[in-house]
């Protein structure tokens, strides 16, 4: 566990080998909320429960889109927050929890190095948590699982560490134990640090510890029903008998994961956990980029935008990059080089996330999220350095599942509705196509959530009413071979081509039977459901 010798060992790091940039990934009401606060309280972030969901309500009464969000009870946008405990600096990006964001979770998992998924006790594995698990294991992104709410009737933890040891195909190996669950709930067994935490009040919180050498010792613990003490002893050494060990190496590489059982609301096993982040959550890796990859101890700065979010004032048409940074120090005024763009530009004003008051910081490194207002020079997928040409991968755009033409209700606007969407799909709100026998756009998505949230924002923030109409299609994908073999195909199929944002040709299916017909009879082109940005 963290401890002084741990921080006076973390002061010795270099900054980037002292961060930890994660994620925390759940099912809607697993308690994603209440543990990120109780994470904040536990680092001394902040001192007050209830600071995050203020933080929330504010924003949203900032902004008028966002009705869509508080009608739905979900959350639409992502954000960061940074604290620092002992030495380590955390930087936790919040993910969507609306399974038709997918495309902004997967870029918001691009950017960490490790995530928290969070299960309910009483639930196990979710239908939500198994879609973002999912997309951690693509990435091998290494794992800690919290599972939260034991303080109410629950699963029996054994039985619950089968389901979702199955359910996921990923190894499991617990490092603390509730003691009781429910109304039984007594405290924890802390395995790692050989010690039992528990409460002096019934429901209070664990603030008596006791040290054991082998968990049998803690039967007939003194102040706890016997009953429950042994019953959670009892489960334990069963666990302990028929699980791995926890082993570093096969937790980064994404095949086990370690397991806290604890309560958010109780702020039972938080900081066990957040512990645990700091000593075994792997510090900033290495990123592959086009042709080479980049280390974090590299001396230039180099970043990625893998979130762009409009201003929560939409009188001010500014925008704010995300931008995960991968190797150097970044100082504020630093001018970067944007490839695509081929442009430099003076980062003059950049956002540091830091949930505590503190005074201003001017520098971030490899691991760190900084914000970069901007008009619209930054999109998603963006690589910026100090000169050289990087291209980082794995931020590619997902043929989108649902289409819709775009109609306005006031032809009179047609340029502003091309701006518009130009915006958005620089954002990463809906991928645009635009036909190339028919001048009415065509918006794709991949949940159809985005299409209200588009139609909300186009209306309010750009004044521009529009309906949607049923297309014939129903997939797309990009086209990709020879640029004369391309041409030929789009030549032939005019009423079923287009082109995306950067003008990369795409094909509009009208049933699975004729896109696979296209690829059966056109063997030299490739028909793409995903394209890397950049
Ligand atoms: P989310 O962000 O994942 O959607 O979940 P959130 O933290 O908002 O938690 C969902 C509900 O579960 C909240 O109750 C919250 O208080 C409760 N909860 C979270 N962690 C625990 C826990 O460890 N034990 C118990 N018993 N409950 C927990 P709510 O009534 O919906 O909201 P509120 O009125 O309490 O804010």
């Amino acid at each position: 566990m963290l401890d002084e010798t741990h921080s006076t060992a973390a002061a010795t790091l270099p900054d980037f080998a002292r961060r930890r940039t994660f994620a925390i990934i759940s099912h809607p009401d697993a308690g994603k909320t209440t543990l990120t606060e109780k994470l904040l309280l536990a680092s001394g972030a902040i001192r007050m429960a209830g600071h995050v969901k203020a933080r929330g309500e504010r924003r949203r009464t900032r902004s008028d889109w966002m009705e869509i969000e508080q009608q739905r009870g979900i959350s639409v946008t992502s954000s960061v927050m940074t604290f620092e405990r002992d030495g380590i600096v955390f930087n936790l990006l919040d993910t969507p929890g609306h399974s038709d964001f997918s495309e902004d979770t997967y870029r918001t998992l691009s950017a960490v190095d490790a995530a928290v998924m969070v299960i309910d006790a009483a639930k196990g594995i979710e239908s939500q948590t198994r879609k973002l698990f999912e997309v951690c294991r693509l990435r091998d992104i290494p794992i800690f699982t919290f599972v939260n709410k034991v303080d109410r009737e629950s699963l029996d933890p054994i039985a619950l560490m089968d389901e979702v040891s199955s359910t996921l195909a990923l190894d499991l190996t617990p490092l603390t134990w509730p003691i009781g669950m429910g109304v039984d709930f007594r405290g924890l067994i802390d395995i790692a640090n050989k010690r039992a935490l528990l409460a002096t009040e019934r429901g209070g919180p664990l603030v008596r510890e006791v040290p054991f050498e082998t968990p049998e010792d803690l039967i007939d613990l003194e102040g706890v029903e016997e009953r429950i003490i042994n019953e959670a002893v009892e489960s334990l050494t069963l666990a302990l008998g028929v699980l791995p060990p926890f082993e570093l190496a096969s937790f980064r590489e994404g095949h086990l994961s370690p397991v806290y059982f604890g309560s958010a609301l109780k702020e039972a096993g938080v900081a066990e956990l957040l512990f645990g982040l700091a000593d075994v959550g792997p510090s900033p890796l290495p990123r592959s980029a086009r042709g080479r990859t980049v280390e974090p101890a590299e001396d230039l700065v180099s970043g990625f935008v893998f979130k762009v979010q409009a201003n929560m004032d939409p009188n001010h048409r500014d925008r704010v990059a995300f931008v995960r940074l991968c190797s150097g120090r970044f100082k504020r005024g630093m001018k970067l080089f944007n490839p695509r763009e081929k442009r430099q530009m003076a980062i003059a004003n950049p956002i540091f996330f830091f949930a505590q008051e503190r005074e201003t910081v001017d520098e971030a490194v490899a691991g760190d999220i900084i914000g970069i207002p901007n008009h619209g020079m930054l999109r998603v997928g963006d690589t910026l350095s100090e000169g050289e040409t990087i291209r980082f991968e794995g931020l590619p755009d997902f043929a989108p599942e649902i289409l819709r033409r775009v109609l306005l209700s006031d032809p009179m606007k047609a340029k502003q509705l091309q701006k518009a969407l130009q915006d958005m799909a620089e954002e990463g709100v809906v991928q645009v196509i635009k036909p190339i026998s028919d001048p009415a756009p065509i918006v794709g998505v991949v949940g159809t959530l985005q299409l209200d949230v588009l139609a909300a924002r186009l209306e309010k923030e750009y004044g521009v009413p529009i309906r949607y109409e049923a297309v014939s299609f129903v997939t797309a994908r990009w086209i990709v071979g020879e640029r004369t073999e391309v041409e030929r195909f789009m030549e032939a199929n005019r009423s079923s081509t287009a082109r995306d944002r950067d003008e990369a040709p795409v094909y509009l299916a009208r049933s699975q039977w004729v896109l696979d017909r296209a690829i059966e009879e056109w063997p030299k082109l490739k028909f793409v459901a995903v394209k890397e940005r950049g």
